[in-house]
């Protein structure tokens, strides 16, 4: 046993979000391919007398402290399915935006999972971190895994994708959160008395990554939760605007939102799209990253 681990975690963006009908449970089938972007948090796990968590980075006063953040709730599941205690202080340093749609909580999930079996020396197969992942939410199987994937089902059932080069992108910050479940919630007001196809990856964005070909992703990029993220906060319609007129060969709301997206052509232009967004007024802040990204990493 080591006095602490630390594991870096990417943040995502959905380059497709296909969203099928409700289900009975309240979910929702997806078809949802998942991009890891080089926007990180690292989670510190440290023996203690008892779970604690500390947060600390520019959003840490949104980050919820108690038993509700995913990454106390991972260390409580592995040390239930290990039949110990989960005596750990974890330490989030956070850089992913809090509540917009990149995978930040999923993200500190998945990251004080791998960091507490690593302290703890429990060697947990990779499957049964799978399972456990997706107990914790939707998304945070992804962040383990990182890369491309396609998530099917809620989204935790994960095929990883090839991808054949890199590409750059720029995330504009909003002012506040959206609620995922808020978003789904209003997508379903907006679809309700109309037929919702099956999702299903397109052949042709799938390509686009295998093939690291920008503009034909640029192209293909699709979510279907984008008209309800504009619904409840029709501001991002402005932020989306501002990117489009700076340069970006696209634009949409990343996940649930309200974070949107940019995808660029590179470096360059991803530094002149954040800094006209910025000029703006649109958005809080805005960041640049590149994809694709590893998955949860000890370090
Ligand atoms: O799985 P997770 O906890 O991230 O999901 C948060 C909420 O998002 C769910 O309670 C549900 O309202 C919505 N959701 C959904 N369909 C999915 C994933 C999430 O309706 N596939």
């Amino acid at each position: 046993m080591s006095a602490s681990v630390t594991v870096r975690v990417p943040a995502k963006v959905n380059v497709q979000l296909a969203v099928g009908a409700a289900r009975p449970d309240g979910f929702h089938d997806l078809a949802n391919v998942f991009l890891a972007v080089s926007l990180y948090d690292e989670v510190t796990a440290t023996p203690a007398g008892t779970l604690t968590i500390t947060c600390d980075g520019p959003d840490a006063d949104k980050v919820p402290l108690d038993r509700t953040n995913l990454a106390a709730r991972a260390a409580e599941l592995l040390a239930a399915r290990h039949g110990i205690s989960p005596d750990v202080h974890l330490h989030i340093a956070k850089d992913i935006p809090v509540a917009g749609g990149m995978a930040g909580g999923s993200a500190d999930g998945a990251g004080a999972l791998l960091a507490c079996d690593a302290l703890w020396g429990l060697g947990t197969p990779r499957a049964e971190l799978l399972e456990i992942c997706a107990e914790l939410g939707s998304d945070v199987p992804f962040s383990l895994v990182g890369g491309a994937a396609l998530g099917v089902g809620r989204g935790e059932r994960l095929t990883e994708l090839p991808v054949g080069g890199d590409f750059h992108w720029v995330f504009a910050v909003a002012d506040g959160g959206l609620s995922t479940p808020a978003v789904y919630g209003e997508f379903d007001r907006l679809t309700a008395g109309v037929h919702v196809p099956e999702p299903a990856a397109s052949p042709v964005l799938l390509d686009a990554l295998r093939t690291g070909d920008t503009s034909a992703l640029a192209d293909a990029l699709a979510n279907d939760l984008q008209s309800a993220a504009l619904s409840l906060r029709p501001s991002l319609a402005a932020t989306l605007a501002a990117g489009t007129e700076a340069g970006a060969l696209a634009a949409l709301v990343s996940g649930s939102g309200p974070t949107t997206a940019f995808l660029v052509k590179d470096a360059d232009a991803a530094a002149s799209v954040a800094d006209a967004l910025i000029a703006s007024g649109t958005c809080r802040t805005a960041r640049v990253a590149t994809s694709p990204a590893a998955g949860a990493t000890l370090l």
